[in-house]
């Protein structure tokens, strides 16, 4: 028998890790991972069909969507939609929640929140990008429609969490509060096979993410840390060493496999920071946690943060413990 154990069978034997289900999760990922197959088959012709490029519209958030975003968007929703385990999805595309009517949807128990397409700007490059879902039991009535109440919990009620990276292979990586868990895609197969069980990040490291262009408008604290990692002190490993690619879930699967910090503070432009808590900075703070890290808005936990609406935006650190902490103490000797 081949050592291959591939994400169905992984998950039907940690199965009774999962309290919430008799097989729901196994369906509702298989739903993520169906969806992430189609986008990855055509992400990996995007140069070839005309799916690059900007679609000429605009999303809430007020960013031009690529025609990838659209795309990613309805296949993940179609997919969700689908099967019996989901009653509504939110999404960095959509304005609002998108509530499923039919029967077997009303019925469900759950919501996903999702970004289906991180890192836009780098489609046209050739770059890695990626799609993070969140996932949660739905608060009101099974039976009725969702409502906004159902999508706006706190991080730390999440069931599930995970990303897929469209990168040189891709992968998908989840947790579900115990451990989190890779599987690379053999397209060969069709599969997503195990491929890195129980991920643990180092509790230091020497990797720092951020995006120094916005350095003159970064809180003094901040400031301070950037210069603290550039400064030449070899018996403390510095300067450290500098890897930004602008797609969130590239830099962090980096530096969850290497230690190193993620960064994107609040600056004079964007006064709560770029990335969304809800279907951004919720599910990484999630996977980051399980994974023995922190992820905090530079002074409180993200997870423990109640939302008041669907795209709002937080300041994120998120990495090893002894790096995220460290900067969370010059932004409080500095605010
Ligand atoms: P998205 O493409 O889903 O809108 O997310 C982009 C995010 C994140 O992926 C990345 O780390 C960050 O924006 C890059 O922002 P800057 O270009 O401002 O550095
Ligand atoms: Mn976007
Ligand atoms: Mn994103
Ligand atoms: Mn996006």
């Amino acid at each position: 028998m081949s050592d291959i154990k591939t994400l169905g069978e992984f998950i039907i034997e940690k199965q009774s890790d999962f309290p919430h289900a008799s097989g729901e999760l196994s369906s509702l990922l298989g739903s993520i991972k169906l969806a992430a197959q189609i986008v990855n088959r055509e992400l990996n012709k995007a140069g070839l069909v005309d799916i690059i490029g900007a679609s000429g519209e605009e999303n809430v958030q007020g960013e031009e969507q690529q025609k990838l975003d659209l795309y990613a968007n309805e296949k993940f929703k179609t997919a969700l939609e689908a099967r019996d385990q989901v009653c509504g999805v939110a999404s960095e595309e959509d304005d609002e929640a998108v509530v499923f009517s039919k029967e077997l949807n009303r019925n469900a128990k759950y919501v996903v929140l999702m970004d289906p397409l991180d890192g836009s700007s780098n489609i046209d490059v050739n770059v890695s990008v990626g799609t993070i879902f969140s996932i949660y039991r739905r608060v009101t009535p099974v039976g009725t429609p969702a409502t906004e109440e159902d999508f706006l919990q706190a991080g730390k009620h999440q069931v599930a969490a995970g990303y897929v990276i469209y990168g040189s292979s891709t992968m998908l990586v989840y947790t579900t509060g115990n451990g989190v868990h890779s599987f690379t895609y053999d397209p060969s197969l069709g599969v997503f096979c195990l491929s890195h069980e129980d991920m643990r990040i180092p509790e230091d490291g020497k990797i720092y993410s951020i995006n120094e262009g916005n350095y003159i408008r970064f809180p003094l604290g901040v400031k301070k840390y950037i210069k603290y990692c550039q400064e030449y002190v070899p018996e403390e490993n510095r300067p450290y060493v500098s890897r930004y690619i602008g797609s969130l879930v590239s830099d962090f699967h980096r530096n969850l496999l290497k230690g190193g910090i993620y960064l994107y503070p609040a600056t004079a432009t964007h006064p709560n920071g770029k990335l969304r808590l809800l279907y951004e900075c919720n599910p990484m703070a999630f996977i980051m946690e399980q994974a023995g890290g922190v992820a905090s808005d530079g002074i409180n936990r993200i997870l423990d943060m109640e939302p008041t609406e669907l795209h709002q935006r937080v300041p994120f650190f998120a990495g090893s413990p002894v790096m995220v902490n460290h900067v969370e103490k010059f932004i409080a000797d500095f605010s």
